[in-house]
């Protein structure tokens, strides 16, 4: 049922899901700094799996640097699109399947099989059952390679609350709001989709495992999360911009940061054995 509604409301929004991260300087912050730590502990090369990667911004950028890179997304209407842009960008030789599934089971790729994993922008977050969620982690955890890096980024709750505080406060008498400042979650009734809001501790929780180690977490957005305004603002001034990129470098890994910013990105190694 859930899937099915994501599903659904991600085939509303191809376009728009494309636009995303390159849609304005605060948009773009997300973008350059999820690449920022995929730089520093992807391989030099290999193949990459980009589960839950939608319109393929991210597959069609590693397959730039010369990854070869298995697409993978449970909304088809995401992947015929991302087949378009993929041949728009000539990148198809490095873009070794375009296929559709859930995270949740990945039983058509074999175990230890990808030099690297990512999940960027919420994949994780859209799978609401917890257990599902953590039979995802299992199976993304199960098909990367011994020592390769999986790095995956989700919605957070504190963050949304404060999106409530701002632009929806009418939403904080509702019975909704208690349910997802207590839980997390939000059923996908009203506006956004199913979605499982993650607090950092939580999240760190769910990739400690055997098999797991914890590397790094993220606020991508950082400081500057629910500013939306203000950081676009700013990015017109290049000075100013400089100065603000900087800082938000520094402090993207602080806990509080971490926190507070609107994506979460956990970065993990899968142990040798
Ligand atoms: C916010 S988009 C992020 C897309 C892309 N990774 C990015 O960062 O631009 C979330 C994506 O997760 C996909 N998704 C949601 N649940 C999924 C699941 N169970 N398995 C695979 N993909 C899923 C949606 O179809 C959508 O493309």
């Amino acid at each position: 049922m859930s899937e099915q509604r994501v599903k659904t409301y991600y085939t509303g929004q191809v376009r728009k899901e494309w636009q995303r991260l390159v849609r304005d300087a605060y948009h773009h912050l997300e973008f350059e700094t999820t690449l920022h730590f995929l730089e520093k502990y992807l391989p030099k090369r290999g193949c990459i799996l980009d589960a839950g990667g939608g319109p393929g911004r991210y597959t069609i950028e590693l397959a730039k640097r010369g990854y070869q890179v298995v697409l993978l997304d449970v909304t088809p209407a995401n992947l015929e699109f991302a087949k378009r842009q993929i041949k728009r960008a000539r990148v198809q030789n490095n873009v070794a399947e375009v296929a559709q599934g859930s995270i949740v089971d990945l039983s058509r790729f074999s175990s230890n099989s990808f030099d690297a994993v990512v999940c960027l922008g919420g994949p994780l977050s859209h799978v609401v059952d917890a257990r599902k969620r953590a039979r995802a982690v299992a199976e993304l955890t199960r098909v990367a390679k011994n020592g390769a890096p999986f790095f995956a980024s989700v919605m957070s709750r504190l963050s949304v609350l404060v999106v409530v505080l701002t632009l929806f406060p009418h939403e904080i008498e509702l019975p909704q709001f208690k349910r997802l400042r207590d839980t997390g979650d939000i059923d996908g009734s009203t506006g956004f989709t199913s979605c499982h809001f993650f607090l950092p501790e939580e999240l760190r929780e769910t990739f400690c495992s055997k098999r797991l180690q914890v590397l790094e977490m993220v606020g991508l957005e950082g400081l500057g999360s629910n500013h939306r305004k203000e950081i676009n603002q700013l990015a017109k001034d290049p000075k100013r911009w400089k100065v603000w990129r900087e800082t938000h470098f520094q402090t993207c890994t602080h806990p509080t940061v971490v926190g507070i910013s609107e994506h979460i990105l956990i970065v993990s190694r899968k142990t040798k054995a």
